[in-house]
């Protein structure tokens, strides 16, 4: 994978401000109606997670990681609890209050990737810089996905990439506002250990220099070492 560009030569998001935790969730549970009655897919879970600060979290597969992740990111609705990013009630706000706080503070790498189908690789990094209105989008996504090593692959549309690429341009799409709330779930699930190893660099990189915090969902316990904490969710429940 060549070597980009520094990350500081990309647009910031905007900074977390004040004193209080990253993220601070309390009594944060989902429930969902099954045809048995009601499924309790996450228990009442309560963490925090300081600015900077790099935490994965682990659990075997259908355990609620993806479930949790989204909460987290105001993508899913409760059914109880509150979760507070940099000191905000994110269920307080109505959905575009969420979609604004997330465009401001977050991103976000979904286990499914979610890449728009009729945009380009290089499109899709794109879009979030010119939500922000940022300048030199294009040179700014071009750099990141050469940074995922996909310089070769700026004009492709997602259904021609393969599932590693894809999750690539995911990652490079999360990576390239440099966001101060970085969440991924399973960054590196389809990728080879090399690339594997470059994006996790990446990653960490961010961490570092921009002091963005990190939550990361993986079955990787090499990933998961390298986070300076880990918690482990069983059935929904934080061990
Ligand atoms: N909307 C829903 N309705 C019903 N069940 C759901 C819903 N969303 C998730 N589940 C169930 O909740 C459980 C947790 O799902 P989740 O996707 O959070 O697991 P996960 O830990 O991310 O698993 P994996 O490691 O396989 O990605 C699963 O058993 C899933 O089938
Ligand atoms: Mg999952």
């Amino acid at each position: 994978m060549p070597d980009g560009p520094g990350l500081a030569s990309s647009a910031a998001a905007v900074p977390l401000s004040g004193a209080q935790p990253a993220i601070a969730v309390s009594g944060l549970a989902k429930r969902v109606a099954d045809a048995s009655g009601e499924l309790t897919i996450l228990h009442e879970v309560d963490f925090t997670v300081q600015k900077a600060e790099t935490l994965a979290i682990v659990g075997a597969s259908g355990s609620g990681k993806s479930t949790l992740l989204g909460l987290l990111a105001g993508l899913d609705t409760p059914s109880a609890g509150r979760v507070l990013l940099d000191g905000v009630d994110i269920y307080a706000l109505d959905e575009d209050g969420r979609a604004a706080l997330r465009k401001e503070k977050l991103g976000f790498v979904f286990q499914s990737f979610q890449l728009l189908a009729h945009l380009t690789a290089l499109e899709n990094v794109m879009l979030p810089l010119e939500l922000r209105g940022a300048t030199h989008a294009r040179e700014k996504a071009e750099s990141m996905l050469e940074r995922v090593g996909l310089a070769s692959r700026l004009k492709h549309y997602p259904k021609y990439l393969s599932g590693g690429e894809q999750q690539r341009v995911a990652l490079a799409r999360a990576f390239v506002t440099e966001p101060p709330l970085l969440f991924a779930d399973e960054p590196t699930g389809s990728l080879d250990a090399a690339t594997g190893e470059a994006v996790i660099k990446l990653m960490f990189e961010l961490n570092r220099q921009h002091g963005s915090t990190l939550v990361l969902v993986t079955h990787d316990q090499a990933m998961a070492a390298r986070c300076g904490r880990t918690i482990t969710i069983a059935a929904g429940r934080l061990l």
